[in-house]
C-alpha cells in the first residue's frame, strides 16, 4: 500500500497537526510504502517572506525527524523538489469544474479569515489533487479538514480517466484516526492561525502556561464534572494510556478535583509523550546538512515515480507524439 500525506510549512506545528495527522504517518511507516511532503507550494498562498518560508520548510523536516521519521523507512521531501505536481495540476484544472471548487469549505474559511483570495488559494486543491495522484497513492492519512479535498481528489482522477479514455489516475482513500478534529485551548478546531494552539516544541515551562490556560466550565471544585465536555480531558484522551484515562474520567464524575488538577494531569502526560522528541530536535537542529541530506534523496526518489506518472499523463491527453516520454 502507498501512503501519502503533506503538511504546510505555513507556521510552527502544534497538537492537532500531530495527533490527528503526524501520529499516524510514523505508525503507517512500519508497514508500508510511505512518502511525506512539505507542502511548501502550498503554504506560498500565506507566507510570502522568502526566509521565514525557508525556516519553517526545514523547521517542519525537524519536527518530523524528531518525531521519529524513520529516513531509511519513510521518505520526507519538500513538495517543490517535485515540480512536476504544477503541471499535473494545471492538466487537472482542465478537466474540473469551477463550481466543484466553489464548493470547497476551506477556501470560504480562509476568505473569511481575512486571507487574500488568490488563484493560488482558490486552486489549492487541484495542485493537492496532483500532489496525490503524481504518486498513484492509495491512503492519504489526515484530520478530518481535509477530507473535502481528498472527495475532490477522487472526483478530479474520475475526470481525467473518463475524458481522456484511459485509467490513468488512481483513486485515493482518506484516513482518519481518533484524532479528526483536535480542539484547541478555546474548544474550537487546533489551528496554526487562530490563536488557540498548543505547539509540539515549545521549552517545558511555556507548554505548561499553555495547558494551564486552557478554557474550561466554572463548574466549582466540589461538584461533579463532565470529561465529555471538557477540552482538557479531550486532549488528555488522546495522549494518556487507557487505564491513565479512565481514571481522570472517574476522578472528574466523583467531584472534589479542580480543573487545575486535571490540566496538571495532561501537563505530565504531554512532557512525557513529547519532551523525549523535543530533545531529538535539539540534537537535529545542530545537523541541518544530514536534514537536507534526507530531503534531497526522498525527493529524488519521489520524483521518479512522479515522472514516470507523468510519462503516461502526458501520453493520455495526447501532449506528446508518442509512448517514450521521458523528459
Ligand atoms: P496543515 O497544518 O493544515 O498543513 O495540516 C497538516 C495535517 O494536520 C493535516 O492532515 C490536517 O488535517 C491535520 N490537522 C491540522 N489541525 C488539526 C486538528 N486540529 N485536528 C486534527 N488534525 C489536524
Ligand atoms: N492541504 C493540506 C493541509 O493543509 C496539506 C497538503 C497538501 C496535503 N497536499 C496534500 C495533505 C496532499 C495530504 C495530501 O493540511
Amino acid at each position: 500500500m502507498r501512503v501519502l500525506s503533506g503538511v504546510q510549512s505555513s507556521g510552527t506545528l502544534h497538537l492537532g497537526n500531530y495527533l490527528g495527522a503526524m501520529k499516524q504517518h510514523l505508525e503507517l511507516q512500519q508497514e508500508n510504502e510511505c512518502l511525506f511532503f512539505i507542502a511548501n507550494y502550498h503554504s506560498l498562498t500565506t507566507v510570502q517572506e522568502p526566509e521565514r518560508h525557508r525556516a519553517l520548510t526545514h523547521d517542519v523536516a525537524l519536527d518530523y525527524l524528531a518525531l521519529g521519521l524513520d529516513p531509511g523507512r519513510a521518505s520526507l521531501f519538500r513538495q517543490s523538489d517535485v515540480p512536476e505536481v504544477t503541471e499535473l495540476a494545471w492538466i487537472l484544472s482542465t478537466v474540473t469544474g469551477m463550481g466543484l471548487l466553489e464548493r470547497a469549505t476551506s477556501y470560504k474559511d480562509k476568505v473569511a479569515k481575512g486571507i487574500s483570495p488568490t488563484m493560488g488559494l482558490f486552486c489549492y486543491p487541484v495542485l493537492m489533487a496532483a500532489d496525490i495522484l503524481i504518486y498513484r497513492s492509495d491512503v492519504v492519512p489526515v484530520g478530518k479538514d481535509q477530507v473535502q479535498h481528498i472527495e475532490m481528489a477522487q472526483d478530479m482522477a474520475g475526470y481525467f480517466n473518463q475524458t481522456f479514455g484511459r485509467p490513468v489516475l488512481k483513486r485515493p482513500e482518506a484516513r482518519l484516526n481518533e484524532a479528526p478534529i483536535v480542539p484547541g485551548i478555546d474548544g474550537q478546531k487546533m489551528s496554526k492561525s487562530y490563536g488557540n494552539a498548543i505547539n509540539l516544541f515549545d521549552p517545558p515551562e511555556q507548554t505548561r502556561k499553555r495547558i494551564m490556560s486552557i478554557k474550561t466550565d466554572s463548574t466549582p471544585v466540589e461538584a461533579p464534572k463532565n470529561p465529555d465536555a471538557c477540552n482538557v480531558f479531550a486532549l488528555y484522551r488522546l495522549m494518556a494510556s487507557r487505564q491513565e484515562s479512565m481514571a481522570l474520567e472517574a476522578r472528574y464524575r466523583a467531584g472534589g478535583m479542580g480543573y487545575g488538577e486535571a490540566k496538571k494531569a495532561l501537563a505530565e502526560v504531554f512532557e512525557r509523550v513529547l519532551g523525549p522528541a523535543r530533545e531529538r530536535r535539539v540534537r537535529l537542529e545542530q545537523d541541518p546538512s544530514y536534514v537536507e541530506d534526507v530531503l534531497q534523496a526522498s525527493a529524488r526518489r519521489a520524483r521518479a515515480i512522479a515522472r514516470e506518472v507523468m510519462a503516461e499523463v502526458r501520453d493520455a491527453c495526447g501532449l506528446v507524439s508518442g509512448k517514450d516520454t521521458h523528459r
